[in-house]
């Protein structure tokens, strides 16, 4: 509760507006019984034999169902209206519930949220259009070799803060929970709404990790940052909305090398970074550490070499001019970018209504 008002508290005004207005203009969510009833097919012959289970288990198996969230038809009665399909609602509020912990309030910066998104960014982002690999599916950051490279460092807590909302819900696949842990965290911290719809399913090793290699080095310019992007068919202007999410969160040294946080809000979803992007003066941190930048004015905040690479480049350079005067459009693009991130590689049955 106390990291719910601290969050609430820190939010700027500013941002509880363009909350509002993104809200109003965001998409309607995607997790719907009725649309998880089309997207899981597979998944209720598996409910349907849990149901047998707790038919035969009587009182005990209602409550187990009662506990997990399985809707309807789990008591051996015909539910007359109600189909027998997973609530993605009461994940949902497990998540947020987790964010709002006592146990978040003492964690960096007072939330979870930011890490929580890193973990659905880093879980989908070694996707790889050509050969149609790596991305979200299958969960397999679960799995060494993707469990211990660098670029995953401090990832476990992440994976370890969701376990236990993996034992709540059995039914949910690790890779649908990370992605909507990512997906709530960003609504959670005054962000858009993000399209998000389940349908993902885990892989049961790590045969299939991706390489290592797939995701970003940040002591790199724009030519690495386009090679990791385009291969996972992003454009310039994704790119930098996506690079937008470094308004949240910091840099561990225990973990990447780097230190500190981009913003002064960082458990805020907020344009500042590209604010502070253009209006700061950079400097190089004078330090025993890898090279990155300070802000003149306080020398607490930083940037990477590719976050300094956004204003660098030419044709980035405007995008960030963009978000940084209109943070509508910043969360307008960065909803369906992320929302994309989320999904590549993902085999849906049928399109989201709602992406353009
Ligand atoms: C060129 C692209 C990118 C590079 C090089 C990069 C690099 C990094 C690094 C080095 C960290 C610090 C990790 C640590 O020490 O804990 C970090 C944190 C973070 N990144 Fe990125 N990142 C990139 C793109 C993205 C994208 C696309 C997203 C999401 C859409 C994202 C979200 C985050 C968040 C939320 C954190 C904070 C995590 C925390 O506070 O624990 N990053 N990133």
């Amino acid at each position: 509760m106390f990291a719910s008002l601290r969050l609430l508290s820190r939010r700027t005004l500013a941002s509880q507006v363009s909350r509002i207005q993104s809200i109003a203009q965001a998409p309607v969510r995607q997790f719907s019984a009725e649309a998880a009833a089309t997207k899981s097919g597979g998944w209720i012959s598996g409910g349907g034999k849990w149901a047998l289970l707790f038919g035969a288990a009587g009182l005990g198996g209602w409550y187990y169902a009662k506990e997990n969230d399985f809707v309807g038809g789990v008591t051996g009665k015909a539910p007359s209206s109600a189909p027998t399909v997973p609530d993605y609602d009461k994940v949902r509020k497990a998540i947020s519930d987790l964010m709002a912990s006592d146990k978040a309030e003492e964690y960096d910066d007072g939330s979870f949220g930011p890490i929580l998104v890193r973990l659905a960014w880093h879980c989908s982002g070694s996707y790889d259009k050509a050969s149609n690999t790596g991305g979200s599916n299958g969960a397999t950051m679960r799995f060494p070799p993707e469990s211990g490279i660098g670029a995953n460092k401090g990832l476990d807590v992440a994976r370890k803060l969701l376990d236990p909302l993996k034992e709540q819900f059995p039914w949910i696949s690790y890779s649908d929970l990370w992605t909507l842990a990512g997906a709530v965290a960003i609504e959670e911290m005054g962000g858009p709404e993000i399209p998000w719809r389940p349908g993902r399913t885990d892989q049961p090793d790590g045969k299939n990790c991706p390489p290592d290699g797939r995701l970003p080095d940040a002591s790199k310019g724009a030519q690495h940052i386009r090679d990791i992007f385009y291969r996972m068919g992003f454009n310039d202007q994704e790119i930098v909305a996506l690079s937008g999410a470094h308004a949240l969160g910091r840099c561990h040294r225990d973990r990447s090398g780097f230190e500190g946080p981009w913003t002064n809000s960082p458990i805020t979803f907020s344009n500042e970074y590209f604010k502070l992007l253009l209006d700061e003066k950079w400097n190089k941190k004078k330090w025993n550490g890898p090279l990155q930048y300070e802000d003149k004015t306080s020398k607490a905040l930083m940037m990477l070499p590719t976050d300094m690479a956004l204003v660098w480049d030419k044709k980035f350079k405007p995008y960030v001019e963009l978000y940084a005067k209109d943070d509508e459009k910043f969360f307008q693009d960065f909803a369906k970018a992320f929302s994309t991130l989320l999904e590549l590689g993902v085999p849906f049955k049928e399109e989201l209504p709602n992406k353009a």
